[in-house]
């Protein structure tokens, strides 16, 4: 498995160009099997998931093309497969977004039930209870979730149905379905991500007739059938972030570039209250930088966007250990998402976990150390410990940020990290298609 290997202490200085966000470009990706013409998607970030996503859609028997690397042409014309299998599904939980489209399109889906993950149990009941509430028949089969409609190749009914939960792609999910259903449906408690609007925005191109995504409550009158449609995925406002971090632990300075300030508001403000110093350039460039009299503690919740997000807590951590006095973060999205903590306390941070809260404890100067990434996130944030960090860092099993950052340490090199990739002969580079590593088949985002 491949590694990297950082020498901490140098101040990060220049420009960065954020990529296409992977949690728009997966349900965005997921939308071309409603539709048996062409949907084109622009900007889509060169990260295994999406390759992932891509091998699926194939899997099922769509056709993508790929005129240039960030570019996909998804033809799903002869669908011969109607589920998403095991292999796939245990490698990437995100392959549930392929039940909704097949679903409405089809009136039936087979999907592998997404066992759970390092960060949690990651059930899907709130997808599969918006379902029944559309007309479907939904039931277990050896593992895998079954869904049919109302009536053989039958339409899905509209209703008004209420997430117990707030659910990401639970409502992008329900959404797509929604969007071939018979009559108009309402989701209440829906997500409101910005990528939920991305994808709502495509599905309206292709001629569905979504309204409030990004509030609360979508409502989505059913038509008939979808055609293709262009569509450019939004940047992502986690790689966004974690590079304003890492401005900010090297106490560099940082040109963000192709990045969409309003999607991160919260993460500015929050980055400005410790006292890094963010200035929005214009509507797509933001520059970063710690302001002189160091970083200062302060408390972070993680809750359902726009409120402070669970996928910055752990890159936000990474940066507390660097701030002045004591933080309390606490995690409320996910019930097991303080791994990372483990492992920057073997580089020295001061860490207390007590269930879904941890208190760090603030300055410290982290040293070098082999540590373990876990998941996406958590592997990010130890990229910029080692970053902060005095001496050499070792990160084992970077394919878990291979998932959804696109070349990070070929990006931060080029803003003066001392940062290369270490190959393992076994795996290899990230090819296409490729799922490297036996280990990654136990990983899901
Ligand atoms: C999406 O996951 C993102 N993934 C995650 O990003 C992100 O952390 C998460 O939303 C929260 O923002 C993608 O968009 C592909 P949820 P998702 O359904 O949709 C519980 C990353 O790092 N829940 O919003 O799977 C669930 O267990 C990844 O890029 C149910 O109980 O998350 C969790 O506690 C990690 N039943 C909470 O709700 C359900 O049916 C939020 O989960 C669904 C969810």
């Amino acid at each position: 498995m491949d590694k990297f290997r950082i020498k901490g202490g140098r101040h990060l200085r220049g420009r960065v160009t954020i990529s296409g966000a992977k949690n728009s470009a997966l349900p965005c990706m997921a939308a071309a099997l409603l539709t048996s013409e062409t949907v084109i998607l622009h900007n889509l970030p060169y990260v295994r998931d999406i390759i992932t996503q891509r091998r699926l859609l194939e899997d099922i028997g769509a056709t993508v093309l790929m005129p240039e690397l960030r570019t996909h042409k998804i033809t799903a014309d002869n669908i011969e497969l109607f589920e998403a299998p095991y292999e796939l599904v245990k490698t990437m939980r995100a392959s549930v977004l392929a039940l909704g489209p097949l679903l409405a399109r089809f009136g039936k889906a087979r999907v592998s039930l997404p066992g759970g993950c390092a960060i949690g149990t990651r059930p899907i009941d709130l997808h599969l209870a918006g379902f029944e509430h559309l007309g479907a028949e939904v039931g277990l089969e050896s593992g895998d979730v079954v869904a049919r409609a109302p009536k053989p190749g039958g339409r899905l009914l509209g209703g008004e149905l209420h997430f117990d939960k707030v659910t990401v792609t639970g409502t992008e999910n329900l959404m797509m379905a929604a969007t071939l259903a018979e009559g108009k449906t309402v989701l209440h408690n829906a997500a409101r991500e910005p990528e939920i609007a991305d994808l709502a925005e495509l599905l309206n191109k292709m001629g569905a007739r979504v309204r409030g995504a990004g509030t609360p409550t979508i409502q989505i009158e059913g038509v008939e059938s979808l055609g293709g449609a262009e569509h450019t995925i939004i940047p992502d406002r986690i790689e966004t972030g974690t590079f304003m971090v890492a401005a900010a632990i090297t106490n560099g300075e940082l040109e963000i570039k192709g990045c969409r300030p309003e999607h991160s508001a919260i993460v500015i403000a929050k980055l400005r209250e410790v006292g890094v110093e963010i200035e929005e350039l214009n509507q797509s460039t933001l520059y970063v930088r710690c302001c002189g009299s160091g970083l200062k503690a302060s408390d972070v919740t993680t809750e359902p966007h726009p409120r402070f997000p669970t996928d910055m807590q752990a890159q936000y951590m990474a940066l507390m250990t660097q701030a002045r006095g004591r933080s309390v973060i606490t995690e409320t999205i996910f019930e097991n998402r303080f791994m990372h903590a483990s492992e920057m306390q073997r580089m020295g941070a001061r860490i207390q976990i007590e269930g879904n809260t941890a208190t760090v404890e603030g300055p410290t100067q982290l040293t070098g150390a082999r540590v373990q990434a876990s998941d996406l996130r958590a592997s990010a944030s130890l990229v910029l410990a080692g970053l902060a960090a005095k001496g050499e860092t070792l990160i084992d099993r970077v394919y878990h940020i291979d998932r959804g950052y696109e070349k990070i340490e070929d990006k931060l090199c080029a803003v003066g990290a001392d940062i290369e990739r270490i190959r393992d002969s076994v795996t290899g580079p990230l090819t296409e298609g490729g799922i490297q590593n036996p280990e990654s088949r136990s990983q899901k985002g």
